[in-house]
């Protein structure tokens, strides 16, 4: 009996360190319950599907937890002869095997029939998007429409409709996620996958590349704008429109630097000389709510910031810090990107 008493002793010892770790590791977990990019935190019906999911199977999962370790320690806990066997066995093969087996397959069950079909075809609003490094293109298109509108690093969507998102990538694999939306969907070089989300309230909601990218994979995010039907049209009527053109100051400066130093070649703004393919088309650019691909926000400090010093930045970036440029030409290649609304 002293061997055992032993054995009782250090196991009551590993029992004294879990309730400390538990107390300092609350506050990192309660930390994703909420905010714009919280899974938990859910803005549409797909997101709450799975928000569902998850409560479901974390209930599950402390049920299963509290009565195997209760079993154990009971079981673990009683003299030989104090129970007779016929009370013991059914409470060994019910908790240790019948238990586990019957609610991991109820919730198996239970979880197959949450999965979205996700392949039907849209009837609506089609957007196409294509994982760069490190950046979205971003491809509106509305039902009927002969050619897409073309933008980059936000999405925008209108509330209560579903969306069809038609997923690609570039040179490696990213993954699309909304977390309050829903998600995620890998994307891949050569290949479309489709993702069809529908949001059940208006709000920013951030979005985040989910899949290991290379050196910049932590800054590949943007902002989802979900918004009234009405206001979305309206929005998607002006963004199909060409770049306004600054009439004067910083601005007309801007606009002619970005021609003569070779911006175009890799951006387009529409309505002017500016048709490169390479990089984040810039026609509306001033309108969104982040620059760099969520890096931070649009403004002409921003703008600043991030065209002097985009390697800094953005690790292995493509496109190269323009630190060569004066503070005045920083500035009026700002105020002209800025106005770009
Ligand atoms: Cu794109 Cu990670």
């Amino acid at each position: 009996m002293g061997a055992r008493s032993g054995e009782y002793g250090s196991l009551r010892r590993v029992d004294g360190i879990g309730a400390p770790f538990f107390v300092l590791g609350l506050p990192l977990f309660l930390s994703a319950c909420s905010g714009r990019q919280s899974a938990l935190d859910v803005a549409g019906e797909d997101a709450a599907a799975i928000s569902l999911l998850f409560w479901v199977m974390f209930g599950a999962a402390c049920l299963l937890w509290v009565a195997m370790n209760g079993l154990f320690f009971f079981l673990s806990r009683i003299r030989p002869g104090q129970f007779p066997d016929r009370y013991v066995q059914p409470l060994l093969i019910g908790g240790g095997i019948l238990l586990p087996t019957v609610l991991l397959a109820a919730l198996l069950v239970w979880g197959l029939g949450l999965l979205p079909d996700q392949r039907a075809p849209g009837d609506g609003l089609r957007i196409k998007v294509t994982g760069e490094q490190w950046w979205w293109r971003v491809e509106y298109w509305p039902e009927g429409a002969e050619a897409p509108v073309v933008t980059a690093n936000e999405i925008r969507m209108p509330v209560g409709e579903r969306v069809e998102f038609l997923l690609g990538a570039d040179k490696v694999i990213h993954s699309f996620w909304i977390p309050a939306l829903g998600g995620k969907m890998d994307m891949f070089p050569g290949r479309e996958t489709r993702v069809s989300l529908r949001a059940e309230r208006t709000g920013v909601f951030r979005g985040q590349c989910a899949e290991f990218c290379g050196a910049s994979h932590a800054w590949m995010a943007f902002e989802t704008v979900v918004m009234e039907p009405d206001t979305f049209d309206a929005w998607l009527e002006a963004e199909a429109g060409d770049a306004l053109m600054p009439v004067e100051g910083a601005a007309t400066r801007g606009a002619a630097l970005f021609l003569s130093q070779g911006c175009g070649a890799c951006h387009t703004i529409r309505g002017t000389e500016a048709v490169g393919q390479v990089g984040p088309d810039l026609t509306h650019v001033g309108g969104r709510l982040s620059l760099g691909a969520g890096r931070m926000g649009v403004s002409t400090a921003g703008f600043t910031r991030w065209i002097g010093h985009t390697e800094a930045l953005k690790p292995e970036v493509q496109m190269p810090s323009y630190d060569f440029l004066s503070t005045e030409e920083l500035d009026d290649l700002a105020q002209y990107l800025v106005g770009l609304k």
